[in-house]
């Protein structure tokens, strides 16, 4: 049997894990390596265990520090487990530093990588996750494209015969597991208090983690300002990196129509898309959910990472500003349940097939 290494380190990469592996596992040995980016339990551990995901064979541990520093001993130790285990091929997902690092340690070491969600371009440097994204396709000899635009970007960049349209692994897990949610998933929210909070029969979902974003009081203020005038409350749950300053400015800003909580899981977190009356995010995962849903969202970014999802408004980019953000909350859009760009939902099986194709 064939061995792959895949290497993942953060929440939106479980996910993808989650429906790649149980295909993948069929037909190929895999060795699973989680860097440690993200290690709390509930940014990992909660979706191994909710998601049926194999436990990884190694844990790197590694997380925090600069992006220099968290990518440079990321390498260091990925190539050593790859010395190890001498796999026939890496597959990573994303945009990550643990992606980026995981395809540099393999490359270097002339193992073929396979880039899953290759080919999205945001057009500048100044995104950290560009960066990523960009070296890993340069350095990968399989490119397995979600939709049409990510296929027109790559082909831009000169690759052709390397680039399959396999449809997204994001999709595949909201299908399979929106069919198992019977709403006991999320009865109740927990602040960070530790108190209890039912959860309320209209809302809307929020979630905001990006750097460009939270980064100063002033742009997450802005967005609290925006979110704390809709007419139901808004759940958001608050990635650890940006919590000190959301529950500070919460409680400065009196803003009583945001309920803050821990992360939660994943089922609990789609069932809050199903639940919800619209979203806000900044988060690229969360935007397509919307989309899945049929819910609309309004992308609080300066670039369209999924254009697809921007047809007929159902997912807006507005400004960190608090009167773009409600004009756009308030525009109307239309779905067509016929437009489906993200594939049919078996995105895995079309990814499994390209990997055996190359490979023979
Ligand atoms: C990373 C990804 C981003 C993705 C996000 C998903 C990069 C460059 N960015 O950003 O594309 O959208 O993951 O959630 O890789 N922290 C904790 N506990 C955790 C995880 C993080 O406390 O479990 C804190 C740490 O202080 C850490 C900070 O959050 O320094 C930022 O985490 P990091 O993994 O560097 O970046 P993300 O913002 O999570
Ligand atoms: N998500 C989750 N719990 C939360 C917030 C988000 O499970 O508290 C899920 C969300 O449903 C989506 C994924 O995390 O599937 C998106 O990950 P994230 O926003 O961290 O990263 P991005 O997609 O922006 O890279």
């Amino acid at each position: 049997m064939k061995k792959i290494c895949t290497v993942v380190g953060a929440r939106p990469q479980f996910i993808k894990l989650a429906a790649v592996s149980r295909v993948l596992r069929r037909g190929f040995q895999e060795v699973l390596i989680h860097t440690g980016q993200h290690y709390d339990h509930n940014m990992s551990e909660i979706f191994f265990e909710e998601m049926d995901i194999p436990k990884p064979d190694y844990n790197l541990g590694i997380s925090g520090g600069t992006h220099g520093q968290m990518t440079g001993q990321m390498l260091m130790e990925i190539e050593a487990v790859l010395h190890k285990e001498n796999p026939d091929m890496l597959l990573v997902f994303g945009d990550t530093n643990s992606t980026l690092a995981g395809a540099l340690a393999a490359v270097k070491l002339h193992i073929p990588v396979c880039h899953v969600e290759a080919g999205n371009r945001l057009g500048t440097f100044e995104n950290p996750e560009e960066v990523n994204r960009i070296l890993t396709d340069h350095v990968s000899s399989l490119h397995l494209v979600c939709t049409a635009s990510g296929v027109e970007f790559l082909k831009r960049e000169g690759f052709s015969s390397s680039i399959h349209l396999v449809g997204d692994p994001m999709y595949d897990a909201f299908c399979y597991y929106s069919a198992q949610l019977d709403g006991s998933e999320l009865d109740e929210l927990t602040g960070f208090d530790g108190v209890k909070i039912p959860l309320p029969d209209s809302l809307y979902y929020m979630t905001c983690h990006r750097q460009e974003n939270t980064d100063t009081d002033e742009k997450l203020d802005q967005i609290f300002q925006a979110v704390n005038q809709l007419d139901a409350p808004v759940v958001y749950p608050v990635h650890p990196r940006n919590r000190e300053r959301a529950v500070r400015l919460r409680a400065a800003g009196g803003y009583e129509n945001i309920i803050l909580t821990l992360p939660v899981g994943y089922k609990a977190s789609i069932l809050l898309v199903h639940r919800a009356k619209k979203i806000v995010t900044d988060s690229g995962g969360l935007q397509r959910e919307a989309f899945f849903a049929q819910k609309p969202c309004v992308t609080v970014f300066d670039y369209a990472v999924w254009p697809e999802t921007m047809v007929n408004r159902c997912n807006q980019l507005a400004r960190r500003d608090r009167g773009d953000i409600l004009d756009k909350l308030s525009a109307p859009v239309q779905f067509d349940p016929d437009y489906r760009p993200f594939g049919d939902g078996h995105a895995a099986e079309k990814i499994v097939e390209s990997i055996q194709t190359f490979l023979n």
